[in-house]
């Protein structure tokens, strides 16, 4: 009689490939997913009854700022919780590493620059630290652009010499030689906002050897979303690599259904090259606080605020009124600080996660006090109201789009489909239960439905807690390989 470390019977697999779930029992042995098939004469040492439970690849989370909180928080509860394996971290311009030269005052850098260890000057450094300190998930990293911007120039609010951009374009090689996965940039915010199209360009390209992927928090999400996804795209292809759209959304009341011309517009660059985009599924964005962003929401909440910690989770028209000022000046007072804008329209959501090529990303942001619920809930959401409830999809197309998708876009080889040979990310949830619990009001509650989540094949959550268990790796590029 063959055996295995684990044996999970009589589930359903949705294997991540976006093919129809099948009844099977899987196998696991040491980090890898051994058989999948009738397993009915192997012994597991350990054995999990998964009827009526959906057993799928774990969810990869593509669109994350878990720099920082993988090393403080290593059991990452708000991801492990939902049924994520994997985060990619160093978005919209923003990465913990490399970290040269910058003064520590500058924000928002310096929101995570309170532990002179969690100092990294390369990529290098920040992967190896969590070979060293592993996480309960696996991670892999990309370099953000501003923070290249902060180590390359002593003022990053004018556009950089070419000097300066020689400077980052040296950093990022080393990065990407030490196995960051590419480079995210935030044109949209105060750091980059000065930078020019080719000097994005210029820093892009010396990853296209290697083949890098670029992700794009865009210059404009709001009145100018269309020549911002123009140059996005001038940028993957005059770079030569492959771009994603960064939490692809039209902000702002005016400019509800602009989804309608931005989806066919990036159909049309995919004829061209490789371009693609993910999404969280919720009609409120979160940031720092921007204090021109407030006269286009419904309603704005305070995440947090430095100048005020009693405000967290508070409206900000409210608090206008008592300190008597206006919105947008309350917001300045406020400064700096987070916050949760209404700025989208339902539709335009539902709409972009119908779109067969999009992937799911959280954009949690783990240290904000009062955090979006998109943090907690994001994958039971798209799985139990949007594909579920809703019926925007099958149960299968949303689990291909956080599993076999990402994994095939990002180039995570062995991860992302349930197939003997590849890692043992898995996990175990209720197709008819699962669900988020976390709302405006209480962001913090853990999703329901979600049985057991194994990293590595190690179970690193389990019926509502984590277990303690920190099998996570970073995933480096070189381990990767995108399919063509
Ligand atoms: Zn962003
Ligand atoms: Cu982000």
């Amino acid at each position: 009689m063959t055996s295995a470390d684990l044996v999970i019977r009589n589930g359903t697999v949705i294997d991540g490939s976006g093919a129809a779930g099948f009844q099977a029992d899987v196998a696991v042995s040491g980090d890898r997913i051994s058989a999948v098939g009738d397993l009915g004469a192997m012994a597991g040492a350990r054995e999990i009854d998964a009827q009526g439970q959906v057993v799928a690849p774990g969810f990869i989370d593509v669109h994350t700022h878990d720099d920082r909180y993988l090393f403080t928080h290593p059991e990452m509860a708000p991801k492990a919780s939902q049924g994520v394996t994997s985060v990619v971290v160093g978005n919209c311009g923003f990465s913990l590493a490399p970290w040269k030269n910058q003064g520590k005052d500058q924000f928002p850098m310096s929101l995570w620059q309170d532990r002179e260890d969690l100092i990294f000057e390369s990529a290098g450094g920040y992967l190896a630290q969590l070979e060293r300190t592993p996480p309960a998930l696996n991670a892999a990293m990309l370099v953000g652009h501003s923070s290249l911007r902060y180590g390359a120039m002593d003022d990053v609010h004018r556009a950089a010499t070419d000097g300066e951009i020689a400077a980052m374009q040296d950093s990022l090689r080393d990065c990407i030689d030490e196995g960051a996965i590419g480079m995210s940039s935030g044109l949209f915010y105060p750091p980059a906002q000065a930078a020019k199209t080719e000097e994005v360009t210029a820093v892009a390209a010396v990853m296209a050897a290697k083949d890098g992927i670029y992700t794009a928090h865009i210059r404009d999400e709001a009145d100018h979303l269309l020549e911002a996804l123009e140059e996005v795209a001038q940028i993957g292809r005059e770079a030569g690599v492959q771009v994603v759209i960064s939490h692809h959304k039209a902000a702002g009341l005016s400019n509800f259904g602009m989804t309608k011309q931005s989806l066919p517009r990036i159909e049309e660059f995919q004829k061209q090259q490789r371009l693609t985009l993910d999404v969280y599924p919720y009609h409120a964005s979160s940031t720092m606080i921007l204090p021109h962003l407030v006269s286009r929401c419904r309603k704005v909440l305070i995440t947090w605020s430095k100048p005020r910690p009693d405000v967290r989770g508070r409206d900000l028209a409210e608090l206008a009124v008592e300190m008597g000022m206006t919105a947008e000046d309350a917001a300045r007072a406020l400064s700096p600080g987070g916050a949760i804008y209404f700025q989208l329209d339902e539709e335009d959501v539902q709409r972009v996660l119908s779109y067969p090529g999009a992937m799911i990303g959280s954009d949690g942001i783990p240290d904000d006090q009062h955090p979006h619920p998109r943090l907690w809930g994001t994958f039971p959401r798209v799985l139990g109201h949007y594909a579920r409830d809703l019926g925007l999809m099958t149960l299968e197309s949303a689990v291909h789009r956080m599993t076999g998708l990402p994994a095939a876009q990002f180039g995570f080889t062995g991860r992302g489909e349930l197939r003997p040979g590849n890692f043992a990310d898995l996990v175990i949830f209720n197709p008819k239960t699962i669900l988020d619990s976390a709302t405006f009001e209480a962001p913090t509650e853990p999703a329901i439905g979600i049985d057991s989540v194994f990293v590595n094949g190690l179970p690193v959550w389990r019926l509502g807690k984590a277990t303690g268990e920190r099998p996570g790796r970073p995933i480096r590029l070189g381990d990767t390989s995108r399919g063509g």
